[in-house]
């Protein structure tokens, strides 16, 4: 499999192909990515709650992301894998956002970082991208700014509020985004971005006309079960998968069925025997 690139992504949006994204955190769900297809892996910050279960992504730090960005880049080294940039790795100042963006690509191989924000993280956007780096802008329901919009909310679903998302969506194209997450709006402000802009729109939640769809790993997997939000669609329900395999296992541990002779080692030839001599010697 040939990796894409920013190139195969404009491209795929002018055939309007759809670009399938999910979220990875580790190796082998980014290597299972890899093997099926997948276009593009996001190590986000959902890390947070989905593999450390905080209650949102506000405690991630730089250290954890490149951690989980260098085990997902070894399991998919031909996916186009982006960075997602924790809070406050970013905000304080364009030097803090071009050195964080570069740790992850000097550290873990990404193709790409992503932030959150509009007009607001613009001089981010063009410090990072001036330095040479591919960024991913990130605008609705920004979980990073939950506090901020109130919660885990829908946004715009006013017409006002979609506008001022477009506004948002052109300010980030504009500073130098090569793509843009829509996430947790309805179908028609999802629409009028993703027509709006050249560069490729993708949704989360953010209805079907989006260039491509995202979704978080363990929402999608049904591994994680603190709470699912409207817009997710379970592809397996793994949580009932892996209950039954640790009950079946604690049975067998209990009733004495595992393990058995075929997950023995075997001692070498004759060794037994002189193991039983020298351990009669012994006594
Ligand atoms: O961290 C993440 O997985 C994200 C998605 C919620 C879009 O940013």
């Amino acid at each position: 499999m040939t990796k894409k690139t920013i190139f195969s992504f404009n491209e795929m949006k002018q055939a309007r192909e759809k670009v399938t994204w999910i979220t990875a955190y580790d190796f082998p769900i980014a290597n299972l990515a890899e093997q099926t297809g997948i276009d593009m892996i996001l190590v986000g910050d959902s890390v947070g709650m989905v593999v450390y279960g905080y209650s949102g992504t506000i405690p991630v730090t730089m250290d954890q992301m490149i951690c989980h960005a260098e085990a997902v880049r070894r399991g998919a080294p031909n996916v186009f894998v982006i960075g997602d940039m924790p809070f406050l790795s970013y905000q304080k100042s364009v030097e803090d956002a071009v050195a964080n963006a570069g740790r992850f690509y000097k550290e873990a191989g990404v193709d790409a970082i992503k932030l959150e924000g509009g007009e607001r993280v613009t001089p981010q956007i063009r410090g990072i991208v001036d330095s040479g780096m591919v960024v991913v802008g990130h605008i609705g329901l920004t979980p990073q700014s939950s506090a901020q919009l109130g919660g885990f909310k829908a946004q715009g679903n006013t017409a006002e509020a979609a506008m001022a998302l477009l506004d948002d969506a052109r300010a980030v194209e504009k500073a130098g985004c090569s793509m843009l997450l829509v996430e947790g709006v309805p179908p028609e402000t999802g629409k009028i971005i993703t027509d709006t802009l050249r560069i490729p729109v993708y949704g989360i939640g953010a209805g079907p006309y989006c260039d491509g769809q995202l979704l978080i790993v363990s929402d999608m997997l049904g591994i994680f079960e603190v709470f699912t939000p409207k817009f997710v669609k379970k592809y397996a329900n793994l949580a009932d998968v892996i209950r039954q395999a640790f009950q079946e296992y604690a049975r067998d541990i209990r009733e004495g069925k595992f393990p058995t002779h075929e997950h023995f080692y075997k001692m070498k030839e004759g060794e037994a025997d002189k193991l039983q001599e020298l351990l009669k010697a012994r006594r």
